[in-house]
């Protein structure tokens, strides 16, 4: 079983390391991050969180990990292969149908944003060149401009999904590992150039103190920590699983599951610094007003912050370029998931997969991109009435809210309950050695409990009416 099919491609182990880390970092990390942090005042939210990497986000990792190599399919087939021989059987490949629908509506917005980021590096481009004065007021009608011309959001869609399309239909090896083997040093590089500047920025001090100061945090603080560690490490939704199905067997599934996790948290953190260091060197009274809980200060404010610091010329367009690199890679893994299903299940060719579902994302991202202005009717959608307000949150909320949980939730009870631990310690010990110190807490502990618990008490919560951003 570990063997199969030979036709599909196969990572480098540092391939793997590196497309899989890019799959997790990505505007998770850099843009909802530090806004969620924000809100939720930081510190004690920081904690809860690193609590839900290292408990939570990291064992189910595991598992996807583990079923997509012991399967060597992508989800669907993964799950139909992996419960053969346990209780419900077949009805599990719908946990893998899950996944791949949650891929494909995350990514018809996720690309959307993801076109923002190399509009406004454009943008910025042009703003460093002709030396202009960027100012909050025209910065937030050019962006809410910006959003309401239809044509415009349906290009830069149209563009990120375009390349997106062109790097996966090269093929895991050629296309895939070699992209992500280039943008990833890229994006660590200007990471920590743009850190290291804000070494030197008046509200450093302050940020490191907001990050890590211990103070009060709220039930909803905790769900929310708990959500952003599924889709921060990209699991829940077979991302992983079809990433792990690409893994030598020589390559240690824990050691990497770990390495993946700490990286992806680092880049949050590293994120933050950077972000807070700008946010707190402005007064406090600005700050309220300017802050808030916006999402949007990524396009709203923080492009005049930049270009009143020194070097802001290049440190701005230079910073987009790490948003759009770092989403580049997370919708790379994405299209994956949903053209491996094509490609393994129903036996099309990777080029014809990637075009037919990509094309098939695209056009289901257009009403989301039409929603942000162009269109009063599809702004007005709301099915969920007050918790999702348009097509494009309206999708955000169906997978951060029900999608990523249940399939998290799903995943867990199969491998703590279900699959037998045979199976799964086999798998585990494959290119790792001996797991039997920790093999019980992972399964028996975690899985079995943890998670689910932890799980539950999320859905239990939209359930009654919460909406997770
Ligand atoms: N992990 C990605 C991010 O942080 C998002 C993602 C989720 C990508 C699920 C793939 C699968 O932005």
């Amino acid at each position: 079983m570990a063997n199969g099919s030979s036709g599909r491609g196969r990572f480098g182990q540092l391939g793997f390391i590196f497309a899989a880390v890019g799959s997790a970092i990505g505007l998770g990390n850099i843009w909802k991050f530090p806004y969620i942090t924000y809100a939720n005042d930081g510190g004690s939210f920081v904690l809860v969180y690193l609590l839900a990497i290292a408990l939570i986000g990291l064992p189910i990792m595991m598992a996807e990990l583990v079923i997509g190599r012991r399967t060597r399919q992508s989800p669907v087939g993964a799950f139909l292969k992996a419960a053969k021989n346990t209780v419900g059987g077949r009805a599990w490949g719908a946990v893998g149908a899950l996944g791949v629908t949650g891929s494909f509506i995350l990514l018809s917005y996720y690309a959307l944003i993801a076109g923002w980021t190399v509009y406004y590096f454009g943008q910025c481009l042009s703003w460093s060149v002709r030396g202009v004065a960027v100012q909050d007021q025209a910065l937030g009608e050019s962006f809410g401009a910006f959003l309401a011309n239809g044509p415009l959001q349906i290009g830069f869609h149209l563009l990120f999904m375009a390349v997106t399309v062109g790097v996966v239909a090269l093929g895991v090896r050629e296309g895939i590992e070699r992209v992500t083997k280039l943008l990833m040093p890229v994006l660590g590089a200007i990471l920590i150039l743009l850190v290291v500047n804000s070494f030197w920025s008046p509200g450093f001090g302050e940020a490191m103190r907001f990050l890590f100061h211990i103070g009060p945090i709220t039930a909803d603080g905790l769900l929310e920590a708990v959500g952003h560690a599924f889709f921060t490490l990209s699991v829940g939704m077979g991302a992983m699983l079809t990433y792990g199905s690409y893994m030598t067997s020589r390559q240690s599934i824990p050691r990497s599951a770990v390495a993946i996790s700490l990286l992806d948290t680092l880049i949050a953190i590293m994120a933050c610094i950077i972000m807070f260091s700008i946010i707190f060197s402005v007064d406090a009274a600005e700050r309220a007003t300017t802050f808030g809980k916006s999402a949007t200060i990524l396009f709203t404010t923080l492009p005049r912050m930049f270009y009143e610091m020194p070097l802001g010329v290049v440190l701005a367009p230079m910073f987009y370029l790490l948003v759009g690199f770092a989403a580049l890679t997370s919708t790379i893994s994405l299209l994956e998931t949903v053209a491996s299903y094509l490609i393994d299940r129903r036996g099309f060719s990777r080029r014809k997969a990637c075009l037919v579902t990509g094309g098939a994302i695209f056009a289901f991202g257009i009403p989301s991109a039409l929603s942000l202005g162009a269109s009063g009717a599809l702004s007005a959608f709301a099915p969920f009435g007050e918790r999702a307000e348009g097509f494009f949150s309206t999708m955000d909320y169906t997978v951060s809210n029900w999608i990523l949980p249940l399939g998290g939730l799903l995943m867990a009870l199969f491998f703590g309950w279900f699959l037998s631990s045979r199976e799964s310690r086999a798998e585990l010990a494959e290119g790792h050695g001996d797991v039997s110190r920790w093999f019980f807490i992972w399964r028996g502990v975690l899985l079995r409990f943890v998670c689910p618990i932890a799980i539950l008490w999320i859905i239990w919560a939209v359930i009654g009416g919460r909406s997770f951003a």
